[in-house]
């Protein structure tokens, strides 16, 4: 699968963010990663349906809806009615993950899982078939600007074993930036999420920031000569 960049909005300028979502998008971003907290999972709050259906409309790439709430499903239709092409769930959102995965296929989503740092690879064992995308966080959620966790580097590798020949992408999440986009990349993960390390330096930095992950992934995985 090719490597596709997903800027995080959770880092971008809270007080102009449709500014912020086409400057972004016109940067080069492949998809965007919304991030959604509801300071019971994760202990901080950011945004619901309604601000990421504001943004719908500003932008035609993918919305990857990144949920950190819990108990999850009752909320799964409006993130899919405010514009979500994948929402990803996490494995301890709820008590029925296989459940929670085809409610979201059957909203005409990808479903994906999102593996905390201390979420063993077995959480999805049985669930594989209705797996679109597995999240592995190097980072434990709840906050952007935080430091990589280098063991998300063998779990993407065993997440990688795990979905061999199967057509599950292998997204990365927190402290993704060019010093650590070309571990990730080697181990296996396409979809490589970032936030504070897009959204610095002002609009004019956003193309070069986005340029620079993009470059170590791909001359990690010897694409680039
Ligand atoms: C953390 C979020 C991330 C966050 C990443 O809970 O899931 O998406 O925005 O931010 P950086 O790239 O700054 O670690
Ligand atoms: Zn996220």
């Amino acid at each position: 699968m090719p490597i596709t960049i997903l800027p995080s909005v959770l880092s971008a300028d809270f007080s102009r963010l449709g500014e912020e979502v086409r400057a972004i998008v016109a940067a080069g971003a492949d998809a965007l990663h919304l991030d959604v907290m509801d300071g019971h999972f994760v202990p901080n709050i950011s945004f619901g349906p309604d601000v990421i259906k504001a943004l719908r409309s500003h932008t035609d790439v993918p919305f990857d809806v990144h949920l950190m709430i819990a108990p999850v499903d009752a909320y799964l239709q409006a993130f899919a009615e405010a514009g979500a092409q994948s929402i990803i769930v996490h494995a301890e959102a709820g008590p029925h993950l296989h459940r929670t995965l085809q409610a979201i296929r059957a909203l005409g989503c990808k479903a994906g899982v999102a593996l905390n740092p201390a979420t063993p690879v077995d959480a999805i064992s049985y669930v594989l078939d209705a797996i679109d995308i597995v999240l592995v966080m190097s980072v434990n959620p709840g906050f952007g600007g935080q430091k990589f966790l280098h063991a998300a580097i063998d779990k993407i590798r065993a997440v990688r074993d795990a979905t061999l020949g199967r057509a599950i992408a292998i997204e990365v999440d927190g402290g993704v930036d060019a010093t650590t986009a070309g571990a990730v990349a080697e181990a296996g993960a396409t979809r490589l999420v970032a936030g504070s390390a897009v959204f610095r330096d002002g609009p004019d930095g956003y193309k070069t920031n986005i340029d620079a992950i993009r470059h170590a992934a791909l001359l990690a995985r010897g694409e680039l000569i």
